[in-house]
Order: C-alpha cells, then structure tokens, then sequence
C-alpha cells in the first residue's frame, strides 16, 4: 500500500490510537470518564465549573461579586467582576513562597548554541519588579498601553509582566511586521511607551529592528519614551530625550527592584493582540485579567498534563496568542518550567529542535504543523539522531494537520507512542478551545477531537440551527468561557458584528468544520476570507490594499493557494494601471512593497498580472473562481456557477495566465 492509500484507509476505517498507559496514574484527567464527568459537570453548572477552577489555580487579592454576567446582545461579557487580582503575582509572587523559588521559571536558549539563560522565579520576579519601576518611572499608569516590538529574548517576557504588575496594558507586535504596520498598531491603542531592541538574531542574520521603530514612530505622537534592548550589538541611532537603553534603565541606583503589584479587577484590560480579519484594518483583540489567567492556566494544566518538573517547550514567537498564552502566562501562572527559544527550527541544520529536546530534557513539546512538515521533508534520519525518550507529550496548533504530518509527528518524535494533540483556537478564544486531553482521549490523526469541559463547542448551519454529523457547517461557541475576547480595542461594533450578530446567542468563529459520528470534530479551515500562512493569520483585503497602494496598481485580488508545507501560500491576481506594463522586475517590486507594508510574512508568493478579474454584474469579485484557478483547476465544470459574471471570458485568460506562471 502506499503512503497515501494507507492514510486513506486510516481514516476510513476511523482508526485511532489509544492514551498511553504509562504516566496515566499520575496525569491530571486520567481517563475518558473523567473527562466525560467533567464536561457533564462543566455543562449542567457552568458558573460552578468555572469558580472551582478559579480557585484552585488562581491567587485572589478579593473574592469577586458574580462569576458570570453576559449579554451578547450588547456584547458585554464578565468573569469574575468585582474579583480582584495581579496577574503578575500570581506568575511571580506567589511562587517565592511555594517552594519554587529557586525553580526555572524561563530557560532561554538563544539562537547560538553557547548562549543560555536560566531565570529562576525569584531572578524573574526582582527584573519585573525593577522593569515596572523604569516604565513607572516612565510616565506608565495602570490603563496606559505600552507596545512592545522585540524578538525572542527573555526582556521580551520581562517587559509583559512589568506592564502586568503596574496595570498597564500591553501590546505586543511580532517583530517579523514592518514599520508601517507597527505604526498602524500603535496609532490604534495610542501606546504610550515603546519597549524594542537593536535587532532580531535569526538563522545566523542580524536584521536590524530599531530603524523599524524610528520609522513607525514618525507617525506616533502618543509614544513618549522608547525602552531599547542590546540584543545584537548592532549601530543603533537612539533619539535623545526619547529613547534609553534597557541595561541602563534597569541598572539606574534609583530604580528598587521592590514594586508593590497594582491590585487589578478581574475584567481590567491585560492586553491588547491584533489579529487579521476580513477587512483591511486588524483588530485589536482585547483580553482581560482573572478569566484569561484562569483559562490560559487551567488550559495549559489540562491539555498539557504539566508537572513541577517537567521541562514544557511551546515553540511559538510570544508576538502571537500562542506565546502570550502557552510561553508566558499559563505556564508561570502554574509555576512551571517553560522553555523559551530564539531561532527557528532549520537552523544551523534541520535538527536544532531535536538537539534541543535532548538538551534539556525537554518533557512537553508544542509546535505547528508548518514546522513539522517542514523538517519531514528533510527526513527522519534528523529526529533520529537524538535521544527524545524525555518528550511525553507531543501538541499541534496553528492550521489543521493533515494525517500525514500527524502521523510522521506520532512515529518519528512520539516513538509512536506519545499522544499528539491537535489543538484549536484562535487569538479571540484566548486559550485552547478543542483538544484532546492526552492521557484521556483516543486520537484520530487530523481531528482536534473534542471540545474542552467548558467548551460548547457545535457545527451550525447558515440560519444558526444544529447540524448532524458529517455535515458541513460554521463552527460556534454556544456559551461564555472565562478566557473569551472582551472587545475589539476602540470598535464595539466590529466586536459585535464579527463574533456575535450572525448567530444570535453564540460566538461565531470564522472557521468551517464538521463532526463525525464520535463526535470528533474535523477543522476545514476559515470560511472568511482570512488566509493561514505557515499558521499565521493574514487578511486578503490587507494584502490587497497594500498592493494597491503601489502606484503601478489598480486592482488586486488575492487568494490562498493550498502548499505543501505552509498550508496556504499567499496568490494575487493584479491588474495594473492604464500604460504600465507587467514585468518580472515589477513583480519583484510588488512583493518587496508588501514586504515593506505589512511585513515579510504577507508577501505574495505569486503574482500574477490579469487584465481583467472575475467580477459579478455588481461588481463584487469572485473570489471562489479565483481560488480554484490558483489551485489548479482549468476545467469550466470546476468552477459552479459562473452565470452572474459580467464578463464570463476572463476566466479562460485568467487560467492561461496562471498556467504560464507557475
Ligand atoms: C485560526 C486562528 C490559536 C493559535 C494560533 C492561531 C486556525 C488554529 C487550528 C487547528 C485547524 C486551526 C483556525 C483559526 N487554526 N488552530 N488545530 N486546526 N485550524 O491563532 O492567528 O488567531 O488563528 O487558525 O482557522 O480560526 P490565530
């Protein structure tokens, strides 16, 4: 049988693999009933449900008033109200005083081999302390936002949890976005202060970032201070009167390294994290304080089984939810050991990652399916050279993963024996959403499974009504969950319009999916037009509107096109303007003009000049026809219904035109 047969058949027969046995006794969720009860439990007393685990897993300054006040008509959702709490304490504080003190809150491994470092809790907590010193001593009240645009490096974690303890909200831009993006960001929450460094070390390259942040901040009036770290050593221009460099900040003699942690109500902002949607501007998601602490912790204990010695490696850039959640605040919140690393996965060689479990033992290993598609185009002959017997739990996020990178995942890391966890979620949903629990449920390869004790997960219709298994449908949230979105910064509308108008009474994800006859549920990605690049989220209309602010532009339409490693990569159909003619050099300038737009992720891997796009007789582009044409398709029966196209004949030029590119 082939390879690709055998999946097939894998599939069809609704093959699945058992939770290991061994680590059972101890695990947190043991066995399918007890997850069975605890979902039961979870459904029949929610508020119930929830405060239990708030207690547990959270330290209380004050008990709060009610555990869930909502309306999603307004929208206005509450955990906690009235509670209050420090975030910070509860990832810091608390743990020098529960025999952690000397425990490794963070081990960062910097991108060269020879460069570690060990943070105990008691190290992080006093440059936190000292941090929110210099950012009070900067002007930073609570309510205040600061924007943070820093590559992997522990200050980056520093600088959250200063903001954390003085109440002031944090806004965290990837550092792989340009300039202008940055800047739009900024302008958006008016950041007050901006935290950054020289440059970004990465696959043996110095790309400088603080030019990024002088450019962006040309156009930031609000940014009063810069906090600049050295990561590299780089030549930097620093403004005067502006900006400071982090080690001198930090080692000024009137900066104390005690500072007393704001006390915080539980629905006080914590964070601001944009995200990409159907329109051209991101938004802001907003999240708060006790419910996202109480779901990012009770999460990351359930899902990835952490123990106090384990070593928990989550491998994502702390620039997107998965780091915030996953790298930073689960993890510390239970006072666990999280890894924390600066490089990527292919440098110096396909082995780095493997090298680095066996460094540190690594004990739970969280990843994307990207990165693992990526290394098993390299072979096995990499993982194989490492001793992996550490890893006990292996997880997935990001994008959906096809069966085939699952099971090379299960073979060639787990030793066929570790569980992997498909988990999904979304920036919005704060923590993971649907996940298998790994020693509880049995795994099908390409299923998130089930949805989590709390999780109201179902398939809909358009009209909002149930569908049965195997159906296609949109995938909702039926009832709150404490680690939810509270608003889109600065536009309740668009907070109501994206997540709760459609569908009345629930959340509304974006995401397409089914259920089969276990009720496992199978992702079948967005059903807007929101791309997943390498399982980062980017909008057609951004990318769109960048290219069309090249003045050689006129109309740009771009779509995803299925790829073997990233998933989806990034196709643009452009129509340019009267008299301009399309070249391969005017190819390559558009696809730097995104680059400098919105950030080297958003570049167009194709593009493809069309004289003429589909549009129907009201002008509305047909995207469906667009994608299919980037995804190969030549034949008119492949297309549906094209009847309502003012102009039918652009499809066969736009095939012919596709055909010649790639
Ligand atoms: C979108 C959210 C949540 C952290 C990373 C991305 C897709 C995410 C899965 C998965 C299928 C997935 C969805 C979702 N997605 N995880 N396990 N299976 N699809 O966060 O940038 O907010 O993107 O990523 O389409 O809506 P994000």
């Amino acid at each position: 049988m082939n390879k690709q047969s055998s999946i097939e058949s894998l599939q069809q027969e609704g093959q699945s693999f058992q939770p290991p046995q061994e680590g059972r006794g101890q695990a947190y969720i043991k066995s399918m009933e007890e997850y069975e009860r605890a979902y039961a439990r979870a459904a029949e007393d929610p508020e119930g449900f929830w405060a239990d685990r708030a207690k547990e897993l959270i330290t209380w300054d004050a008990p709060w008033d009610k555990v869930l006040q909502y309306d999603y008509n307004k929208p206005e959702i509450n955990w906690f109200k009235g509670g209050k709490l420090n975030v910070a304490a509860n990832c810091l504080d608390r743990h020098l005083t529960d025999g952690r003190r000397n425990k490794a809150a963070i081990i960062w491994q910097g991108e060269p081999e020879d460069e570690v470092k060990v943070y105990t809790y008691q190290m992080l907590h006093t440059e936190v302390c000292r941090f929110a010193n210099v950012l009070k001593s900067m002007g930073v009240k609570k309510g205040d936002r600061v924007a943070v645009y820093m590559p992997m490096i522990p200050e980056l974690a520093v600088a959250l949890l200063a903001c954390a303890r003085i109440g002031a909200t944090h806004s965290v831009v990837f550092a792989g976005f340009s300039a202008h993006s940055l800047q739009n960001r900024i302008q958006d929450c008016q950041a007050k202060v901006l935290v950054t460094a020289d440059a970004v070390i990465r696959a043996g390259r110095t790309i400088p970032l603080k030019p990024n942040a002088d450019e962006a901040l040309k156009g930031c009036p609000s940014v009063e201070q810069v906090a600049v770290v050295r990561r590299a050593g780089n030549d930097v221009t620093m403004v005067e009167g502006r900006d400071h460099w982090w080690h001198e900040l930090m080692a000024g003699e009137s900066i104390s390294d005690k500072c007393a942690y704001e006390v915080m109500d539980s629905e006080d902002p914590l964070f601001i994290l944009y995200t990409s949607g159907s329109t051209g501007k991101p938004k802001g998601v907003v999240h708060t304080q006790g419910g996202y602490l109480t779901y990012a912790a009770h999460s990351t204990q359930w899902v990835f089984d952490v123990k106090d010695d384990d070593v928990y490696w989550c491998t994502a850039d702390i620039g997107w939810i998965t780091g915030h959640s996953y790298i930073l605040y689960g993890p510390l919140a239970l006072g666990a050991t999280s890894f924390m690393f600066e490089g990527v996965p292919s440098y110096p060689g396909p082995d780095r990652f493997w090298k680095l479990v066996q460094k540190f033992k690594v004990n739970i290993f969280y990843t994307a399916p990207t990165v693992i598609r990526a290394l098993m185009r390299e072979g096995e002959e990499w993982p194989a050279k490492y001793d992996l017997s550490s890893l006990r739990v292996l997880g997935s996020v990001g994008e959906p993963i096809n069966p085939e990178a699952w099971l090379w995942y299960h073979k060639h890391i787990g030793g066929g024996r570790l569980p992997v966890l498909d988990t999904w979620w979304q920036t919005e949903t704060g923590g993971i959403m649907i996940s298998a629990l790994p020693y509880a449920t049995p795994l099908k390869p390409g299923s998130a499974t089930r949805g989590l004790p709390g999780v109201h997960a179902a398939i809909v219709d358009s009209e909002g009504k149930d569908v049965g298994p195997n159906q296609g449908g949109h995938l909702v949230i039926k009832k709150p969950w404490p680690g939810m979105l509270r608003g889109v910064f600065g536009d309740p509308e668009r907070f109501k319009k994206n997540y709760f108008e459609r569908f009345k009474g629930m959340y509304e994800s974006g995401d397409g999916a089914r259920t089969d006859d276990d009720g496992y549920f199978w992702i079948m990605g967005r059903l807007d037009d929101v791309l997943n690049v390498s399982g980062h989220r980017l909008g057609t209309a951004e990318i769109e509107s960048a290219l069309v602010s090249h003045p050689a532009v006129a109309e740009a339409a771009v779509v995803g096109m299925p790829h073997a490693v990233k998933g989806e990569t990034i196709y643009a159909y452009v129509s340019l303007r009267t008299g301009i003619d399309p070249s391969d050099e005017l190819r390559k300038e558009l696809k730097g003009h995104v680059r400098k737009e919105i950030g080297p992720i958003a570049a167009p891997e194709f593009i493809q000049f069309a004289d003429g796009l589909p549009k129907t007789r009201s002008g509305k582009i047909m995207r469906r026809v667009l994608r299919k044409i980037a995804a190969g398709s030549t034949s008119m029966e492949d297309f549906g219904d094209t009847s309502t196209l003012a102009d039918p004949t652009v499809i066969s030029d736009l095939i012919e035109g596709k055909l010649a590119l790639v």
